[in-house]
């Protein structure tokens, strides 16, 4: 099992569903971590999960809501172990069913603020120093919705993730800043719903795969982690 010893990886959205499973997983492989939620006191089942593992651990709770609120998580990654190797962009939110041409522009803002503009400003705040290190692994959630104008808002937001993916994959190039994104597959979790077909334990070993690659391996890459299942 290949391991992450002596990395940190912050996967924000990690005190339930798919960044509760992507965390302890990380853990299991010896990888230090920086969990984050809404609010620190949600992670305590996280913790319970990675506990067994020894890795060394950082709570940050903060809303993603608000530029001003992802720069306070940001303080609070830099108030810990101060850098990030593995940056996971996990977090989001789906929009409540409605038709299409009903959505307001506040609903709209805030799916964006928290689904897209928060992964970009984490993004500018640790992957320059992946590069100054010569390395890093930036993953970003995004989805494989498709023909749902009744939740456009999280679709559009997910299409833009793809897109800046790609852009963020060429400016890291030939540095060891791998950045990629990854579909979980629909998974029951709360953002998924309890008719989705998988299971969160589902996710692992695919939602890993973009933080194993070896040095210098692929980027601007999409992967399904549903490809990956059973393996
Ligand atoms: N589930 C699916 O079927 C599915 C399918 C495709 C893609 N995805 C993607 O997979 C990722 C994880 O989804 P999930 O199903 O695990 O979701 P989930 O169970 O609803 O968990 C969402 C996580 O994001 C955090 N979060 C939500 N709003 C936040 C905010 N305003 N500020 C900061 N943190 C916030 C939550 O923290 P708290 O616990 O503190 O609220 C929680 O840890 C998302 O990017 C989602 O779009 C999911």
């Amino acid at each position: 099992m290949k391991k992450l010893t002596n990395k940190w990886a912050l996967v924000t959205g990690s005190s339930r569903g798919i960044g509760r499973t992507i965390a302890k997983a990380l853990a299991e492989r010896g990888c230090n971590l920086v969990l984050h939620g809404r609010n620190a006191d949600h992670l305590a089942a996280t913790v319970a999960d990675i506990t067994p593992f020894g890795v060394q651990y950082h709570l940050v709770g903060g809303e993603l809501d608000s530029p001003e609120g992802v720069e306070a998580v940001i303080a609070g990654v830099k108030a810990g172990p101060g850098y990030v190797d593995i940056l996971y962009n996990n977090a989001a939110i789906n929009n409540v069913s409605t038709p299409v041409f009903e959505f307001t522009q506040a609903e709209w803002a805030r799916t964006f603020q928290i689904n897209l503009f928060s992964m970009v400003q984490l993004c500018a705040a640790f992957g320059p120093g992946m590069r100054e290190r010569g390395f890093g692994r930036i993953v970003n959630v995004t989805s494989g919705i498709a023909g749902q104008p009744n939740l456009a808002p999280y679709s559009a937001s997910k299409a833009a993730v793809d897109k800046y993916t790609q852009d963020l994959s060429v400016e890291f190039k030939g540095c060891n800043v791998l950045v990629n994104h990854v579909d979980p597959g629909w998974i029951r979790t709360d953002l998924g719903g309890p008719d989705a077909w998988e299971d969160v334990s589902s996710v692992i070993p695919g939602m890993l795969v973009p933080v194993l690659l070896d040095d210098n391996g692929p980027t601007g890459r999409f992967y399904a982690a549903q490809d990956f299942k059973g393996l």
